[in-house]
């Protein structure tokens, strides 16, 4: 099946950061219009069980991720972050406390659903810390030049246009403002990839259908990890588009990456 190897075709990773002819979402393929809608309909229907599942997968590494991203990113105090493609808003409100209160924090996300669970969650939200803006990412709803940080978390490779996403984080952001994209990646290990690729292909399906009723969001999980640049390709990309890097983590053995990058100029 061609999903189920890892995309090391420098042209096929080249198409979908540009998003040119027809883009994937997984093994699926479509006319770039109609991924929006696609990519909504799919969060639509895990929102309810997004953290669970997550937690699960993960074995609740994706908080130790996030919080390595979250602290990465040395927010100061008084500062405007922007969580793009924030969902349920796990880095917003690992911002707020790094912030500790003083600043302001907004996550913008394309699907009410996720952002309804999110702003359900915790205290933080419900005492107003945290914006929920409605939004896309390749289309952000802000002014130029307006957020201190940024962050997208697991986000980028769902964009239509990464590539467009990357210009319009730049475009909102102050000049020598940072993004920290926190991405999955390809293990390093080539024994821990081929683990992870048979749980992540086999077993974290199973258990969706066994848990949640169906495995096919799950096993779209794990196609668009493979169909998407490793950590590398995503760091020059950002260059491409007006970035300087600063650093790069690889987390658990490279299962993801956060990559913290600066706008290096006043565009
Ligand atoms: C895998 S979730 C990540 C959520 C959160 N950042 C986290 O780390 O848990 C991806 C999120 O990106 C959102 N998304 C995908 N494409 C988008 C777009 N073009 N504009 C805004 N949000 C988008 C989805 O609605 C979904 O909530």
């Amino acid at each position: 099946m061609r999903w189920f190897q890892w995309l090391d075709n420098g042209r096929n990773r080249e198409e979908s950061l540009d998003g040119q002819g027809r883009v994937s979402f997984g093994a699926e393929t479509m006319q770039p219009a109609d991924k929006p809608a696609r990519v909504r309909a799919h969060f639509d229907s895990v929102a309810g069980k997004y953290d669970l599942m997550n937690t699960l997968f993960s074995f609740g590494l994706h908080y130790r991720w996030k919080k390595r991203s979250v602290d990465l990113l040395r927010l100061e105090k008084g500062e405007a972050v922007l969580d793009v493609c924030g969902g349920t808003g796990d880095l917003s409100r690992l911002a707020v406390k790094a912030l500790g209160g003083q600043g302001r924090v907004m996550v913008c996300d394309f699907t009410r659903s996720m952002l309804e669970v999110g702003r359900r969650k915790r205290a933080e939200s419900a005492a107003g810390l945290i914006d929920w803006i409605q939004g896309d990412a390749e289309s952000i709803p802000l002014r130029d030049q307006s957020v201190d940080a940024l962050m997208i978390g697991f986000g980028i490779r769902n964009l239509t246009s990464p590539r467009q996403g990357a210009r319009e984080m730049h475009r909102v952001l102050k000049p020598g403002g940072r993004l920290l994209c926190l991405e999955f990646s390809k293990p390093v290990n080539p024994v821990f990839c081929r683990l992870y690729d048979l749980y992540s292909l086999s077993v974290m399906p199973l258990m969706a259908r066994l848990i949640a009723g169906s495995g096919l969001p799950y096993t779209r999980l794990a196609e668009t990890i493979r169909l998407f640049p490793a950590a590398g390709e995503l760091g020059r990309l950002f260059q491409e588009e007006g970035f300087r890097r600063l650093a790069c983590l690889n987390l658990t053995n490279g299962i993801a990456a956060a990559h913290l990058v600066q706008k290096v100029d006043s565009g």
